[in-house]
């Protein structure tokens, strides 16, 4: 009881300075208004009594309100609370409750990103180490293979030295793309845009393309728009893109025709990559932007590739103020576009 009012009278003294001034200048007003000096002693009691009782009174509340946050910050600290529903405060206290609530889902949904982001990075390194072993140990197994005794054989060993040179060539490969899509999720990537002729562009990069249609007796064709077009953008960087999309289209097609075409709109120009492949089951659609999300991972690693290709392409595209848009059909073809300002 006693240590409660001393409680109360502590947490009252805020308004201690406040109090003190409004009795001196009431005790003053009395006595001048008055002349109370007979009875000046027992008006400072009285009134020395009756600002305790109001500091005690008051202190009370305070302590009372104080004690209701403390609660809930303790609450909340001990994640007590799983929606901000539950936090609640007394009538007095509902914009300090609206607060605190805000901040209660702020702190959640931080944490929720934090979590997601550490699942992601783990996916990540596993990811990777997991295409990093596959070359690696199809490498050692060649090897091994040759040591052991196969080197001598005329009929196996050049053979198995060009296994193990491919998978050499797809290990690099796959460590480029590794160090592309660090750089640029790292948010390292430099851009330089400047306007350029798209026709000259796509000519040349869709030539040296040719060769590796020929040998796989694909058509492999441009087709010029008929008109001059400069379009905006950062020419390395979209070679990237057009390497990987026409790779991807010669790699999944086995008869037919590789297409690259540019289309003029209003304010921008269309690129076009449409090849008669083996096309994109609807379900994969939406993923294939995925780091390391293939359809098929054997086909994919038996022609060499990463599974990295299509996200590099979505974050250069991206960074170009763009969209990259897929539209395929199984068995029939698939189409990939975006569109770079005019
Ligand atoms: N033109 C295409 N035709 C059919 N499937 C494609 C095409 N382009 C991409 N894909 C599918 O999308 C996946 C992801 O592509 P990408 O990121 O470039 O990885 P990859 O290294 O496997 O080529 C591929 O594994 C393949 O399954
Ligand atoms: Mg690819």
């Amino acid at each position: 009881m006693f240590s409660e009012f001393i409680s109360n009278l502590k947490s009252a003294r805020l308004y201690f300075l406040e109090f003190l001034f409004f009795d001196l200048v009431f005790i003053f007003s009395l006595a001048y208004l008055f002349n109370l000096s007979a009875f000046l002693v027992q008006t400072i009691f009285l009134v020395v009594l009756i600002t305790i009782m109001l500091l005690n009174f008051i202190g009370k509340k305070r302590n009372k309100e104080l004690n209701e946050i403390k609660t809930i910050i303790n609450n909340i600290r001990k994640n007590i609370y799983s929606t901000s529903e539950e936090i609640k405060l007394s009538s007095n206290l509902t914009a300090l409750q609206d607060d605190i609530k805000l901040m209660f889902e702020k702190t959640k949904s931080d944490i929720e990103y934090l979590k997601r982001l550490q699942k992601v990075r783990t996916e990540f390194l596993a990811n990777v180490s997991h295409e990093l072993r596959t070359p690696i140990f199809a490498i050692q197994g060649y090897i091994e293979t040759l040591l052991n005794g196969a080197v001598n054989d005329e009929n196996v060993n050049k053979y198995f030295l060009e296994k193990a040179n491919q998978h050499t060539a797809n290990l690099n490969s796959l460590l480029n793309d590794l160090i592309d899509i660090s750089m640029i999720e790292s948010g390292e990537m430099r851009m330089s845009f400047r306007y350029f002729n798209i026709d000259e562009y796509l000519q040349s990069l869709v030539n040296e393309f040719v060769p590796a249609a020929e040998e796989k007796n694909i058509k492999l064709v441009y087709k010029p728009l008929d008109k001059k077009l400069q379009l905006f953008g950062d020419k390395a960087k979209l070679r990237q893109v057009m390497v990987n999309l026409i790779q991807n289209a010669l790699k999944y097609t086995e008869q037919g025709e590789v297409v690259v075409s540019v289309e003029e709109e209003p304010k921008f120009g269309k690129i076009i990559i449409k090849d008669t492949g083996i096309g994109i089951p609807e379900e994969d659609l939406s993923r294939i932007f995925e780091r390391f999300y293939r359809v098929d991972k054997a086909r994919s690693r038996a022609v060499g590739g990463t599974g990295l290709g299509l996200a590099i392409v979505k974050h250069i595209v991206e960074a170009h103020g763009s969209k990259i848009e897929v539209a395929s059909k199984l068995d029939s073809g698939s189409e990939f576009s975006f569109k770079l300002k005019k």
